[in-house]
């Protein structure tokens, strides 16, 4: 679909996006790229990251993918200096990293729960952490006016509760906090825009075929206010929102984009 935007909106800035080799970081990198931005992607699997900075290459984009795990803080600033130091400057971090499966809580080992919050939360927090001193305004590279921007990838599971989801739900909710705080504090202080998105079930993504491939393509699908799944599309759309000047009034939301599928119940 074509994008409803500018392509010029994100020209002159450097965005790093972790999990952007693949789902929802990807599409986000794709897009950002397409409308001017150049890419820096950050994974563990160097033949995903390979094959998208690949992908986004043959798109026009300038991109650059490093290896790195978010829950490793020696990764996470190594991977912040070269974005900087290959491409010029870091304006938009997006903490799309996320790991997640299926397990009652019962099943669940602390170490299981541990392993998805420290990707998704503290893994979120060390990004931001590491990326400070180039997003705050009069960072390197940066006038002492503007600062940059943050999104968190997060989920609508912690809104209610959700079954063998005990995990991501809480580490979810830290992400919305994490949200939250640093868009109080380094608004502020710093002129950075923190905000977050919540996805619903995206279409071809890890997390619905690994979460709900049967139930959401047909008995969730008629209780969904839009009656259908997202696209990686949409949540990219929303990521330009909130990354591009469209955004500057909006400091430490976090949108839901899944059709309203979050407050829907089953039809009487
Ligand atoms: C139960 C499990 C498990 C499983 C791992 N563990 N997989 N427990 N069921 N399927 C437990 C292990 O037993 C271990 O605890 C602990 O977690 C660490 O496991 P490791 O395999 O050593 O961890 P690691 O190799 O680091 O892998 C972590 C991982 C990650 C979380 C499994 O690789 C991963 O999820 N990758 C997939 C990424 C993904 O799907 N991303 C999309 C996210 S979708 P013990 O006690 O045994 O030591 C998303 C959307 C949410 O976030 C909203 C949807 C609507």
């Amino acid at each position: 679909m074509a994008s409803p935007f500018r392509s010029d909106i994100l020209k002159g800035k450097v965005a790093l996006i972790t999990g952007g080799g693949s789902g929802i970081g990807y599409e986000i990198a794709a897009q950002f790229g397409q409308h001017g931005a150049s890419i820096a992607i950050m994974g563990r699997r160097k033949q995903v990251l390979d094959s998208a900075v690949s992908a986004l290459r043959s798109l026009g984009i300038s991109a650059f993918g490093f290896e790195g795990d978010v829950r490793k803080q020696e990764d996470a600033s190594r991977v912040v200096e070269s974005t900087v130091n290959n491409l010029g400057s870091l304006d938009i971090l997006v903490n799309a990293a996320a790991g997640n499966f299926l397990v009652s809580a019962e099943d669940l080992s602390p170490n299981g729960f541990r392993t998805v919050m420290d990707i998704d939360s503290v893994g979120t927090f060390t990004m931001c952490h590491e990326s400070l001193k180039y997003l705050k305004k009069g960072g390197p590279g940066r006038n002492s006016l503007t600062g940059g921007t943050i999104i968190n990838i997060s989920a609508t599971l912690h809104y209610t509760a959700v079954w063998y989801q005990i995990h991501v739900s809480a580490a979810k909710a830290a992400v919305d906090a994490i949200t939250r705080n640093l868009a109080l504090e380094w608004g502020a202080d710093y002129d950075i825009r923190v905000n977050g998105i919540a996805p619903g079930p995206i279409q071809g993504t890890p997390g619905l075929s690994k979460l709900a491939p049967e139930e959401i393509s047909s008995k969730v699908r008629a209780d969904m206010p839009l009656y259908r799944v997202g696209e990686k599309w949409d949540i990219a759309m929303a990521a330009l929102y909130l990354a591009s000047d469209a955004g500057k009034y909006v400091n430490g939301t976090t949108i839901i984009a899944d059709g309203g599928m979050w407050l829907s119940t089953p039809r009487r």
